[in-house]
């Protein structure tokens, strides 16, 4: 009996439920627009506004045309290469540039003119900024790659060796780490190699290469 009340109680309602549906289908309608509109204005806020306001822009001290110089060197390790011990020496320091560079310009460039007048002619290190640079946790060794396993620079880094201009460096405002370390695709696309250069990609060339992702402590001081 009560079982059957309780049918009854439930058709009863059913039956109030689609009367009031159709009532109430202007504010359903409404509510789906509000819903589209909410959700564009947030997707677009995340995926063009956030990245916008994660990073902040710094522009080098002046622009480096690698393409340039790379003619004049004819070589990469004239500029960057292993020390005796094994140890990279990263950026050349300004005694590499005066092998070529005074204070009196070679040419007539606005980059090199700042360069000579701000740098040379004070004797003061070039402070560029690193895109490629890790957090102070991680231990990186290019000997390990470059010279045990002879991989190109292009796999890590892209062709910045062939590049005529510098793009801006990002900095992340909450870690403080350049934007390559997470790349630019905020969905974590990867097209290339070099696109982004987190613990994971470390790890995962690792583990094709040798078959084991490693020890923390084979990345980390
Ligand atoms: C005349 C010296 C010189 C030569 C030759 C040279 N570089 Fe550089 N390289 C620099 C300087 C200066 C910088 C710092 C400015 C910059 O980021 O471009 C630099 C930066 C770099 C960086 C960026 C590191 C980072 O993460 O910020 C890479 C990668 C690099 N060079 C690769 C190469 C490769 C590959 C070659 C050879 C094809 C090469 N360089 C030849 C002077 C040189
Ligand atoms: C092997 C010689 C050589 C070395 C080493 C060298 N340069 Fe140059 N650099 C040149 C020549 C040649 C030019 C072209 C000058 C011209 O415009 O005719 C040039 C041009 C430049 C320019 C202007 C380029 C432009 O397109 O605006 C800058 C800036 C510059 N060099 C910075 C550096 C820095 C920084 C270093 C050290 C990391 C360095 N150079 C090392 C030979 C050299
Ligand atoms: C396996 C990936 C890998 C390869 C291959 C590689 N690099 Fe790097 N490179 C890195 C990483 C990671 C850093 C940042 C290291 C750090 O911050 O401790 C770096 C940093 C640098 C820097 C900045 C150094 C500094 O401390 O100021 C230069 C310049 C550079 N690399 C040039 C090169 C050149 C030239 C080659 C080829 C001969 C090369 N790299 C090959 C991963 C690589
Ligand atoms: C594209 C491939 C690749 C990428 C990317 C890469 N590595 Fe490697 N790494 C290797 C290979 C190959 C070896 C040599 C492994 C071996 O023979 O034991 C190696 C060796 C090392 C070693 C020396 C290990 C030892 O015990 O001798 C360290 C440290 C290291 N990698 C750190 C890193 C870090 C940190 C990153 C990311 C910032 C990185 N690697 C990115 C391929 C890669
Ligand atoms: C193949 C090299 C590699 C190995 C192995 C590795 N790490 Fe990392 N780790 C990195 C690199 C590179 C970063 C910085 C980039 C990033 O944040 O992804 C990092 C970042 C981290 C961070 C964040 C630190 C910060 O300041 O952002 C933690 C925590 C960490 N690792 C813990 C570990 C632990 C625990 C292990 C062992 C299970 C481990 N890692 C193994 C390369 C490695």
């Amino acid at each position: 009996m009560s079982k059957k009340e309780n049918e009854n109680g439930s058709a009863e309602s059913a039956g109030e439920c689609t009367a009031g549906d159709t009532k109430d289908d202007k504010g359903l309608g409404l509510g789906v627009i509000f819903f589209i509109v909410a959700f564009v204005i947030c997707f677009l806020s995340g995926t063009l506004l956030f990245p916008k306001l994660l990073y902040s822009k710094k522009e080098q001290p002046f622009n480096f045309n690698h393409e340039l110089h790379v003619e004049q060197t004819s070589d990469c390790e004239s500029c960057h290469a292993l020390r005796e011990d094994g140890s990279f020496n990263g950026i050349p320091k300004l005694a590499k540039c005066q092998e070529c560079h005074s204070d009196t310009p070679l040419g007539e460039t606005k980059d090199e003119a700042v360069f000579a007048e701000m740098y040379v002619a004070k004797e003061k290190e070039v402070p560029w900024y690193v895109y490629s640079r890790q957090p102070d946790c991680v231990f990186f060794s290019h000997a390990a790659h470059t010279k045990t396993k002879g991989m190109d620079c292009v796999t890590c880094h892209g062709p910045i060796g062939t590049s005529t201009t510098l793009k801006p460096y990002e900095e992340n405002r909450l870690t403080g780490y350049s934007r390559d370390i997470w790349g630019k695709n905020i969905w974590g696309i990867k097209k290339h190699s070099w696109d982004r250069m987190k613990m994971d990609d470390c790890a995962a060339c690792h583990k094709t290469e040798t078959g084991h992702q490693g020890y923390c402590f084979q990345c980390h001081k």
